[in-house]
């Protein structure tokens, strides 16, 4: 049944294929799937099993308990805006069915901090861990004061907060790279949430395509302020010449296989250099388990994906989790928790026959 809606939406350009998986995960008109029992953890919040769903899928809180049933440990709402937009110009978002990627150039369409709240605080059932991503609007005039505002609303209703400075569709956003403009954005978010009563652990979600001297501060930005995990990361904009005009837009984010690569390094890396003392999650490219397990062992104590559920369809967390758990016991692991961080890239990716 899943499958067959699958093949349905492939019919349809993707922007339409999305609305309508939206519209039928918040109608639960999927089959459930129960997944193997994977615990793992960061800070202090538990996942029963390690692979979560990446931000700009439900982008307005309108259907995660159905993705929840889909077998994800995790759901990370939005790029939420304080207030609502309509997004980039349409065509926006593109499959590369040969590359197994996708371009995107949506631009935070979101229906604003509000009615996402609503939604949060009206939802019923929650059989997962819920991260909402935030974000200043396009034509915002002070962008920090906008992760202060959706953040004192909305960090009351979720999990976790993830802060997005890393989506390139947003012209000004990746500028938050910067170590002392980093620091603001921080400051503001946390500012924002003592409004409230509640802590809620704070994630970062970065771009790929940083240089690793500019990494090197981002570490020391996120152990100085104590950032309970990095998300790594988001999509690329160093795209192979010929994708662009394949996918026949002016501008966008890569993500999908290839990607993979170059966000893993990027996460061993960082693993490496901040020995193991900051959460991780990684994310870019995972389209089996094979791909899920490298990330853990270079230093993921979660994974999320998003084109890969677009390629592999909703049944992707049961066969990936259960393909983990093999591995687990092959190489002698006893949970997740003892896997993270165990070989560096070159390791992992020799024991997963990877590339
Ligand atoms: C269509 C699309 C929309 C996205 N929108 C967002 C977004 O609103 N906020 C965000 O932080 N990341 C967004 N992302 C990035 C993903 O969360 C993820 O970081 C990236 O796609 C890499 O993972 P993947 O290769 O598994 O897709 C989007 C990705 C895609 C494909």
């Amino acid at each position: 049944m899943n499958n067959l809606i699958k093949y349905f939406l492939n019919f349809f350009d993707p922007e339409t294929a999305h609305k309508l998986a939206v519209s039928m995960l918040s109608r639960n008109y999927f089959i459930s799937y129960r997944t193997k029992n994977l615990y793992t953890r960061i800070a202090n919040l538990k996942f029963k099993n390690p692979v979560g769903l990446a931000a700009g899928f439900d982008k307005s809180g309108q259907c995660f308990q159905g993705i929840f049933q889909l077998g994800f440990s995790s759901v990370e709402v939005g790029t939420v805006t304080p207030f609502p937009q309509e997004g980039n110009n349409k065509p926006r978002v593109f499959r590369l069915y040969k590359d197994r990627a996708v371009i995107n150039s949506y631009g935070f369409n979101n229906d604003g901090m509000e009615i996402v709240k609503k939604r949060l605080i009206d939802c019923k059932r929650r059989d997962g861990v819920l991260g909402v991503n935030i974000g200043p609007n396009k034509e915002s005039k002070n962008p920090i004061e906008d992760f202060k505002v959706t953040s004192s609303n909305l960090s009351n209703y979720c999990d976790y907060l993830a802060i997005n400075i890393s989506s390139p569709n947003t012209p000004y956003l990746r500028k938050f790279h910067d170590k002392d403009l980093l620091l603001e954005v921080i400051e503001a978010t946390k500012e924002g949430m003592n409004q409230n009563s509640k802590y809620t652990p704070i994630f970062l979600k970065i771009s790929p395509d940083e240089k690793y001297s500019q990494i090197d501060k981002i570490i020391e930005v996120a152990l100085a302020k104590k950032i309970d995990a990095i998300i790594v990361s988001n999509t690329s904009i160093e795209l192979p010449s010929d994708f662009l005009r394949k996918s026949k837009l002016v501008s966008g984010g890569l993500s999908g296989q290839p990607i993979f690569e170059k966000s893993t390094k990027l996460l061993d890396y960082i693993n490496n250099h901040s020995k193991g003392k900051i959460g991780l999650v990684g994310v870019g490219g995972i389209e089996n388990a094979r791909q899920a397990y490298t990330k853990i062992l270079v230093g993921a104590s979660l994974v999320q994906l998003y084109t890969g559920l677009l390629y592999q369809g909703p049944n992707i967390v049961k066969v990936i989790t259960n393909e983990i758990d093999q591995y687990l016991k092959r190489d002698g692991f006893k949970s997740i928790l003892e896997a993270v961080g165990a070989l560096n890239y070159k390791e992992a990716i020799k024991l997963n026959s990877i590339l």
